[in-house]
């Protein structure tokens, strides 16, 4: 290991340690401990946890309990050194545990804190789902680099994420945590978040560490159900679901954390192929690995090992360093290396991995949280972080339908209908660190701010039934609707998968009684996931996507609505027409019969043949025209070129966007996959040649022996503005040996 970069010293440091600790001490080391709830709540933490996920109890009931219980930090554990890392969100508290760490300890190794901060903490920023369809690495970047500072003044070390799944199944809750479906732009994503939340070096105070998750292919779970199952050609998975893993681990990601699933029959979490063969070899991962909350224990319900001490050895011995919060570790490690069944170098080799990111992060130079950083974020929203918020968001926001309604014009008189348009909270979306229901401008605010004053009836909210009455009262005197549909912040995120991904509750009889009214309609997206709006493009004449936005939501999506911002993002996940279609996605594998309208090909009988909007895709208040696209091969890479037009009257951002296909290949290749994209400005009138470059180093494929694979023949190169409507040109393709 090189250790991030460490001097001489530090490796030294790293290495006199090791040689003093006791074997206890390793073990302590690689336990991962979080409070546990004491005096009115009579359980474990960890049977919390199990409480939550078996549906026992709400994710708002886990929330209350969380924030009114006592809470035992284990102080005796963090002085004896059993104890290596807390997940933790209280910097008073962290200063005090660190200091038992740093000041009463035999050795004095400092703790390290690991927390959710997932997109953004205490200024929510919109969900990642929504960031990635920006297709904006600054954006990427930036959102990460404020998570940072603010997180870091809460003691927060270290972060676990960027969430690197690749989620192709909208039925998938954690879709929402992704950057989408596609490879490349979730490579885009990942470097530039480890960028963000680390900076240029980790250990400066306002960084902290990141953490590849879930490792791996999680988001291939069977069916889109969470925690399920994966089973996967390695090619598939070298091909498609490690390449963000790859990029992050270049970036320098200092963690990596085990995904809860099982990679064809083993769980990650004692996946010695993937944690030592994959991640650790073949990739050079210095860092260390964390288990999954539970996973170690959760071995045993897997089947995969026979009690919690079969859970212990196998994972470690895996390459699991260190465990999050199952007690699986410091209960029976020390005995296991005592009686050799752990080896003291995987012991030593885990411990190593976690001295050097605490080393790296600078835990042993600065272990606290300054004092007057602490309440900094506290107050008010910061003003700077907050603009940054915007502008993610309204890159965020995605115009899915136009038939000429948006953008309104001010003076027209709004109906705004449904409960989500006037609800702080829901804006925040899954996973939210920090950040409050409160500091959320709702739509309905937003739209005030803009100076517009709306008539507003909330309706029906995601569950109850409609109230005819108070839709007719609203709508009487209005110009145009605006209804407000989607999801809560709980039908998306962990645990959250759904197997009907069309509107939830009564929200398609809002739209329809919003319809009958005659009314120009337009149906404002809040929600999680790609949804199933067969019926709503059929019928609604506008649908804006705006997820989750955090924040910022309301002026975000007011500054769209009004069209003083015009939208620029284009999906990162397909949308399916139905739910039946799912796992639906663009870079599919071919098939002998691809699917067309004769009966003896892939496809459904009762449901159509493409997606409802296409990886890519999203509209904007101009019009784009593509045209002469040229291929030009010069040495080892292709320049492609293409000219965009603005043939609209107002200036837009166009997303170009570089797909190829391996026409024939020794395995059977995707019928597009994205290789490169740039984003262009063009006022009204302006038309511009865009160039992407493609290096022919990055036109093979994995095979299943891991071999990357580069074969001569036909490719085909399309450029266009999503995945489906493209400019096609033809190349015969001849690599050279040697590359
Ligand atoms: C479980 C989730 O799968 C993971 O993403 C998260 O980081 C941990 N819990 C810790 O909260």
């Amino acid at each position: 290991m090189s250790g991030f970069n460490l001097t001489e010293a530090q490796k030294k440091q790293i290495t006199d340690l090791l040689a003093q600790m006791t074997v206890e001490e390793k073990v302590g080391q690689m336990h991962q401990l979080s409070p546990s709830i004491v005096g009115g709540f009579d359980v474990s933490f960890e049977e919390l946890i199990e409480m939550v996920t078996d549906g026992r109890i709400s994710n708002e009931e886990f929330g209350r309990i969380m924030a009114n219980a006592e809470r035992d930090f284990h102080e005796d554990d963090i002085r004896a050194g059993r104890v290596g890392s807390y997940l933790l969100n209280d910097p008073k508290k962290a200063n005090e545990l660190q200091r038992i760490a740093v000041e009463e300890t035999r050795l004095g190794i400092p703790l390290i804190y690991g927390f959710d901060v997932i997109h953004g903490f205490r200024t929510t920023f919109p969900i990642p789902l929504a960031e990635a369809c920006s297709w904006n690495e600054e954006v990427f970047e930036a959102s990460a680099e404020v998570a940072a500072r603010e997180a870091s003044a809460h003691g927060i070390n270290w972060t676990f994420a960027p969430m690197l799944d690749i989620a192709r199944d909208a039925r998938w809750g954690r879709i929402s945590e992704s950057a989408g479906e596609d490879p490349h732009l979730g490579s885009v994503y990942a470097r530039a978040k480890v960028r963000g939340f680390q900076g240029k070096n980790p250990a400066d105070r306002e960084r902290i560490a990141t953490t590849i998750k879930h490792f791996v292919a999680y988001g291939a779970a069977e069916a889109g159900q969470d925690y399920n199952t994966v089973s996967m050609a390695k090619s598939m998975l070298h091909n498609s679901y490690l390449p963000p893993v790859k990029a992050a681990v270049e970036e320098g990601a200092m963690t990596v954390m085990a995904a809860f699933n099982d990679y064809n029959g083993v769980p990650c979490t004692v996946n010695s192929w993937l944690l030592r063969d994959v991640l650790k070899e073949s990739y050079g991962f210095e860092g260390f690995v964390v288990s999954d909350a539970n996973a170690i224990r959760e071995c045993v319900s897997h089947g995969i090992a026979e009690d919690l001490a079969d859970a212990s050895r196998k994972a470690v011995n895996a390459g699991m360093d260190m465990d999050m919060g199952s007690g699986t570790y410091s209960a029976h490690l020390a005995q296991q290396a005592a009686d050799g069944e752990v080896s003291a170098e995987v012991l030593d080799e885990a411990v190593r991995r976690i001295l050097t990111v605490k080393m790296a992060l600078g835990l042993f130079d600065h272990p606290y949280v300054e004092e007057e950083r602490m309440a900094r974020y506290d107050g008010e929203l910061d003003k700077k972080h907050r603009d940054i918020a915007l502008d993610a968001a309204k890159r965020s926001i995605v115009l899915l339908k136009n038939d000429g309604i948006l953008p309104i014009e001010k003076e027209q008189k709004i109906a705004l209908l449904g409960a989500l348009a006037d609800d702080g909270e829901n804006c925040l979306g899954a996973w939210n660190a920090d950040g409050r229901g409160s500091d959320c401008v709702t739509v309905k605010a937003g739209l005030e701010r803009a100076g517009i004053s709306v008539t507003y009836a909330a309706c029906c909210d995601t569950t109850s039934g409609l109230n005819r009455q108070e839709l007719d009262g609203a709508v009487k005197d209005a110009d145009v609707i605006i209804a407000v549909v989607g999801e809560t912040n709980a039908m998306s995120g962990e645990a959250s998968s759904r197997a009907d991904i069309t509107l939830p509750g009564h929200q398609r009889e809002l739209l329809e009684a919003a319809l009958a009214t005659g009314k120009p309609v337009v149906a404002l997206l809040m929600n999680g996931r790609p949804l199933a709006l067969q019926w709503e493009q059929e019928h609604v004449p506008a649908i804006l996507e705006c997820w989750q936005l955090g924040v910022t939501h309301g002026d975000a999506a007011a500054a769209v609505l009004l069209g003083e911002y015009n939208p620029s993002g284009r999906l990162c996940a397909t949308f399916p027409a139905m739910t039946g279609q799912c796992p639906r996605y663009y870079n599919h594998p071919n098939t002998g019969r691809p699917g067309s309208k004769s009966k003896f090909t892939s496809r459904y009988l009762d449901a159509p043949l493409e997606p409802l909007y296409p990886f890519g895709y999203g509209l904007s208040y101009a019009n784009y025209l593509y045209s002469d696209l040229t291929v030009e091969e010069s040495g080892e890479s292709f320049r492609v070129s293409v000219s965009v037009a603005n043939t609209g009257d107002r200036a837009g951002e166009e997303t170009v966007q570089l797909y190829i296909r391996d026409v024939a290949g020794s395995i059977v290749r995707p019928v597009k996959e994205l290789k490169a994209f740039k984003k262009v400005t063009l006022a009204p009138g302006e038309t511009k040649q865009v160039t992407l470059t493609l290096n022919k180093t990055d036109m093979g494929f994995y095979n299943d022996d891991m071999e990357y694979c580069r074969e001569d023949g036909s490719f085909l190169f399309y450029v266009g503005g999503n995945s489906r409507d493209c400019l096609e040109a033809e190349r015969k393709v001849v690599f050279s040996q040697n590359v």
